[in-house]
């Protein structure tokens, strides 16, 4: 998709027409065929790993792909036959020399590298297939893949390269004559001119670019084409070696894996954020695009995309820190529970992670979980807002998990369940430390911290809760008279429900009311449709259901029983019915019902402010 409107294709647009009137350098003419291209064709894409594609210029006119193709084909190499086989036949140094230098190493016996002509023709040697026209359909497939779309190669390119290109059969046969070639040199050159005849557009080689920057998944198809690992060793040469004779200025100026070809193409890989191309066919001195470079050399430097730009952040790792006290469960609790907790909630600390982990941000925050662990508190480690975590953060994470559970805090780890990108950090934590008593997952922070108020309050006095609470204990009822007690329980109903029994569902026509008496229940709404977010609870003592006495509306929650739990059922029509016999019933119900609402409203700002 192209955004219309975006400061991003605004910038491009004006980086384009200032570039535009440089014609400095010459179209390649080695290939006669390339020469009779427009040198001022000039076209800018870039495509994000999310799939949004932003473009200035002629980015629908077609050319050959040329030695962009390369990493390409390295990628296929290793995702076909694995890093060891390839680096038999090529290797990863920078030769410092030019793309077409008939040149190998003199120990290895093997090209220097598969961005230049001889590694990237050994590489193409390793195309699998029976026939050349297998090999030749395998080869298309592949770079289908990269680019999203059936690609074609462009005929009259790939006949005048395969009359010209002699230079390149000189390669093939020195590497024939070394053992780096074990096919027919003239059909792997065959097929090498095909690969470097794919007729593509700047918008493909972006979604290409991309591809590599989304670790290996194309962000328009969505499909996985090459393995991270495989990713990483092809940006890595395409770093040291993609920009030949100018490689080293180039990681000096622009600073990102990058690979030009002479038909006037340079593509730019920003991992984890975009791939850049850009065409325009005039070449400078070393053969790479001049309005290309100078291109990415601009959009790096105005974007900060300089891999050592420093924008790998560990500081803001751990997103804040606050304690029970601070911020309590979203359970309803009776004033004394309160209390309690208020003075026991400083025992828990919650610290919420964010972003990307991996070996600087994971160490920052573990150090401060260790310190905070040492102390003795218990802490919930609350993973809701962090990307993902890699196999030195899950590690990490792991190890200090199991020394911590030798000690005498507990560690809840939260938030994991239904994130993809954290299902290998919850799987870890599970098999590594899963079965100690003082590691515990639970899927949300409010009912960690809701099961750790429960073990506070149990250490006090649990048989205050095994019984079944009488009317005159609920806060409620506060104030009533022994009489108006005694006739408000002459209209309860009493009702037992057991553990995952629906009280109340979402939509319901709220007539009644209801008080905890024994047990509590969860209260939970639907989002997006379809996924149930549990919202809080209510304990003993508590109301719920009570909006029923102020609009008599829908309800707007469903509220199930946690465990086995007994409740007081009153009707507000019932209750209204009562007034003239008892008019202080409804009165005091409902000023001890606006205490509490606003209690709670008092509750809830005291939370906003402790989270800021
Ligand atoms: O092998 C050749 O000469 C061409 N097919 C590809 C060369 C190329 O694109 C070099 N890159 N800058």
């Amino acid at each position: 998709m192209t955004l219309a409107v975006s400061p991003i294709s605004d910038y491009l647009k004006s980086l384009h027409a200032s570039l535009q009137s440089n014609d400095d350098g010459e179209v390649a003419t080695y290939i006669p065929e390339l020469g009779l291209a427009d040198p001022g064709s000039f076209g800018i894409c870039i495509a994000t790993v999310d799939g949004q594609v932003y473009t200035a210029g002629d980015v629908d006119r077609r050319f050959t792909i040329q030695s962009m193709s390369k990493p390409f084909i390295y990628g296929y190499a290793l995702h076909t036959h694995g890093m060891e086989t390839v680096l038999k036949r090529v290797g990863v140094e920078p030769t410092g020399e030019s793309f077409n230098s008939i040149v190998l190493d003199q120990v290895s016996n093997r090209p220097y590298n598969p961005m230049v002509n001889a590694g990237a023709i050994a590489v193409t040697s390793l195309v699998e297939g029976e026939t050349a026209d297998r090999r030749y359909d395998e080869m298309m497939r592949y770079f289908g893949l990269f680019a999203g779309r059936d690609l074609d190669i462009d005929e009259s390119v790939f006949r005048s390269e395969h009359a010209t290109g002699h230079r390149n059969r000189a390669i093939a046969y020195m590497m024939l004559n070394t053992g780096m070639l074990d096919r027919d040199p003239e059909d792997v050159l065959e097929l090498y001119f095909k690969q470097c005849s794919i007729s593509v557009d700047c918008r493909d080689m972006a979604v290409m670019a991309a591809t590599l920057a989304a670790q290996g998944t194309n962000p328009v198809t969505g499909e996985t084409v090459l393995e991270p690992d495989h990713v990483r060793d092809v940006l890595t040469v395409m770093s040291t070696c993609g920009m030949y004779d100018y490689a080293g200025q180039w990681a000096f100026d622009v600073g990102v894996p990058a690979k030009s070809g002479v038909s006037g193409g340079v593509i730019a890989v920003i991992p984890g954020q975009l791939g850049i191309a850009v065409y325009s066919p005039p070449l400078d001195r070393v053969g790479n695009s001049v309005r290309g470079v100078e291109a990415c050399k601009k959009i790096s430097h105005d974007f900060s995309l300089h891999v050592f730009d420093g924008r790998t952040d560990v500081h803001s790792v751990i997103r804040r820190e606050y304690t029970a006290a601070d911020v309590p469960s979203k359970r309803v609790r009776s004033m004394w529970e309160r209390d309690m907790l208020a003075d026991h909630g400083k025992r828990l600390s919650v610290m919420e992670i964010q972003g990307a982990l991996f070996f600087g941000s994971a160490e920052k925050f573990l150090r401060r979980l260790t310190e905070i662990a040492r102390e003795g508190r218990t802490v919930i480690v609350d993973f809701k807002r962090a990307a993902y975590a890699d196999r030195t953060a899950i590690e990490l994470i792991c190890q200090t998990a199991l020394v911590l559970s030798s000690g005498d805090c507990t560690i809840v780890f939260t938030e994991l369940s239904g994130k993809e990108e954290l299902q290998g950090l919850k799987s870890a934590l599970e098999e590594r430390v899963g079965s100690s008593p003082r590691v515990r997952l639970v899927s949300d922070t409010d009912l960690a911290i809701e099961l750790f108020e429960d073990e506070i309050l149990a250490e006090t006095d649990f048989s205050l809760y095994d019984r079944i609470l009488p009317l005159a204990e609920i806060d409620i009822f506060d104030g009533l008279s022994k009489d108006d007690l005694q006739r408000l329980s002459g209209v309860a109903t009493t009702f037992q429900y057991a553990a995952g029994d629906k009280i109340i569902s979402e939509g319901d026509d709220a007539r009644v009311f209801f008080v905890v008496a024994r047990g509590s229940v969860s209260v939970s709404v639907t989002v997006d449709g379809s996924r149930t977010r549990r919202i809080g609870s209510v304990g003993q003592g508590a109301p719920f259901g009570e909006m029923a006495l102020l609009d008599g509306g829908k309800r707007s929650a469903d509220v199930i029983a946690d465990v086995p739990v007994i409740c007081y059922l009153f009707s507000v029509e019932r209750l209204r019915e009562m007034s003239d016999e008892a008019p202080a019933i409804l009165p005091t119900i409902l000023g001890n019902l606006v205490r509490i609402l606003s209690d709670r409203l008092r509750l809830a700002n005291d939370e906003i402010r402790a989270l800021q």
